[in-house]
């Protein structure tokens, strides 16, 4: 898959799931820019990058949920770069299972704002810039718990996740005229620091292993690259077979 030239964002790509995502997108040839919360991770995750792909990474500090912060980061890339290709909506919390009732309101609104607000500001952000160039790649990371209603983790995570594989599908109808693909990705589950306190039921997972985050990578990959032309609104799974459509 090549994507040189191509110039890709990464929310939260400074661990897991996205540091992977940004690794393979330099390996592809693309600058990529992560965009995640804590400093001194971002520069460690760049460093590393530039050591394998030399000058492919750079970083911002960014909360998603910021409106400006997001606008005022993606611009800078764009004049920077002078092209937007690839938007990758990675960065995302979750609550693990518990009881509806139990469920606390702050913790909610707070789940919702970086998995569906955050991908809003970005998405908000990269529109124009998509239309004026009659391009562009969006891939929103959804959840296999979305899709069946979590297995390890909180109903408000869930309602997130699948909300965001809905937004996947409405932004595919809406962007496809101007040339711009929409999908998601559904990682079951995966071996990050977000899994680290989840207690895994492996008998659910046909293939009996935990995925890695090179799993996703590579998925999120293809859906960036031209070899996923004509592929839009669809939800990925990469599950090990825990859920099959
Ligand atoms: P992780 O906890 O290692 O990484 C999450 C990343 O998001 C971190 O870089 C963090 O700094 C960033 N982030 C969180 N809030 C942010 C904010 N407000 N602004 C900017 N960045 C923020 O977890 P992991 O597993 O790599 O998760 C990545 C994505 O994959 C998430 O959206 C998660 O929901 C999703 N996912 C993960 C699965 C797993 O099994 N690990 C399964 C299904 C989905």
């Amino acid at each position: 898959m090549n994507l040189e030239n191509k110039v890709a964002i990464v929310t939260g790509g400074n661990q897991g799931i996205g540091y992977a995502t940004a690794v393979s997108l330099a390996a592809a040839g693309a600058n990529v820019v992560i965009m995640a919360r804590n400093t001194k991770i971002n520069r460690e995750a760049v460093n590393n990058i530039n050591g394998l792909y030399p000058g492919k990474a750079s970083a911002e500090e960014l909360d998603v949920t910021s409106k400006v912060s997001v606008k005022t980061a993606f611009e800078r890339v764009y004049l920077e770069f002078g092209h937007l290709d690839i938007l990758v909506n990675n960065a995302g919390i979750c609550n693990l299972s518990q009881p509806f009732e139990n469920i606390d309101e702050d913790k909610w609104d707070q789940v919702m704002d970086v998995n569906l607000k955050g991908i809003l500001n970005c998405v908000k952000t990269v529109i124009p810039i998509f239309k004026k160039q009659n391009s562009g790649k969006i891939i929103n990371v959804a959840s296999l718990a979305g899709e069946v209603g979590g297995i390890a983790t909180s109903a408000d995570y869930v309602a997130s996740k699948a909300a965001v594989i809905g937004l996947t599908k409405s932004l595919a109808r809406y962007l496809g005229q101007y040339n711009v693909n929409v999908n998601a990705v559904a990682p079951g589950f995966i071996d990050t620091e977000m899994t680290k306190e989840m207690s895994i039921p492996m008998n659910v997972i046909p293939l009996r292993c935990v995925g890695k985050p090179q799993d996703v990578a590579d998925g999120i990959t293809f859906l960036a690259s031209e070899r996923s032309r004509y592929i839009t609104g669809t939800t990925l799974d990469i599950n090990g077979g825990v859920f099959m459509k």
